[in-house]
């Protein structure tokens, strides 16, 4: 058996990884009905105090400090609503099962944060400049490398060979596929299908690092959107590899889909308007 089989198989099987957690499952299953799942949604994450707190944080570095600290679930459904909020629960429970303490703590924090900030950043851009009012971009700009946290939780040696590859001048898919035979993007797809999460979310995370102009499918604006967000995370400084980046950056193919700002104006601005700081007490 080779080793993509071998890997394909541990990961199918569940042999290694974590099912969804009780909160995630439950909030999956939430639809989009407010009336109906409100009460239902708020109790989950009341329950999960680390969950809570995480939420907490991130809804406040959202609403990038115009209103006051958010301190409690009523004010962030107030001021995110509701599909923001089930989405922000949902990611933190799903990056919750890939948690690891001691050493393996500064890689999983380097990765953590590169998430949140590619969420936040996919949700300004789309509705600064895009006017697009889609939850969708901040849930899978946050969920883009869940691939990154499945190689890190199962395979950390493999984590850290690729690391060293990377920080020695090889491209990460490279470095990723002569360590592993496979990269993070087909890993995250098996995941999101794995969980039922929605089939667009997991086809942002299987061609994130593509060319999207020359893409033929028909969520390539949010997959440009998300490549894009990836790449403003890391000029920000919420890089995976001490400032190395993930990929290419196909920034005419971007261009050709999304109507935005000169890339460094871009950049400029989300720098000067957004709180990613924040994101490092997280
Ligand atoms: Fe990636
Ligand atoms: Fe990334």
């Amino acid at each position: 058996m080779n080793q993509v089989d071998k890997i394909r198989i541990e990961i199918q099987m569940l042999k290694k990884l974590p099912t969804l957690s009780h909160s995630a499952e439950k909030i999956l299953r939430l639809t989009n009905s407010e009336l109906t799942h409100l009460d239902e949604l708020i109790n989950i994450i009341e329950n999960d105090l680390p969950i809570l707190s995480k939420v907490l944080s991130i809804a406040n570095i959202m609403c990038l400090g115009y209103s006051g600290p958010i301190t409690n679930l009523k004010d962030a459904l107030f001021k995110i609503g509701f599909n923001n909020l089930k989405n922000v629960a949902l990611s933190v429970s799903i990056f919750s099962l890939f948690k690891v303490s001691g050493h393996k703590e500064k890689t999983y924090k380097k990765l953590f944060k590169h998430s949140i900030a590619t969420g936040i950043i996919s949700k300004y851009i789309s509705e600064e400049f895009l006017d697009i009012q889609d939850e969708s971009a901040f849930t899978a700009g946050i969920l883009h490398d869940l691939g990154l946290f499945a190689i890190h939780h199962l395979y950390y040696d493999a984590y850290l060979k690729i690391e060293n590859l990377v920080l020695s001048g090889k491209n990460v898919s490279e470095a990723e596929n002569e360590v592993t035979d496979l990269d993070h993007s087909i890993i995250g797809k098996w995941l999101s299908e794995w969980w039922g999460l929605p089939e667009e979310i997991g086809e942002v995370i299987l061609y994130h690092h593509e060319d999207p102009g020359k893409l033929d499918n028909k969520y390539r604006r949010n997959i440009a959107l998300i490549h894009l967000a990836n790449y403003v995370a890391e000029k920000i400084g919420y890089s995976i590899y001490n400032g190395i980046k993930e990929s290419v950056f196909y920034e005419p193919g971007v261009y050709s889909l999304l109507t935005l700002p000169e890339i460094g104006d871009l950049i400029n601005h989300i720098k000067s308007e957004l709180p990613l700081e924040e994101i490092n007490i997280l």
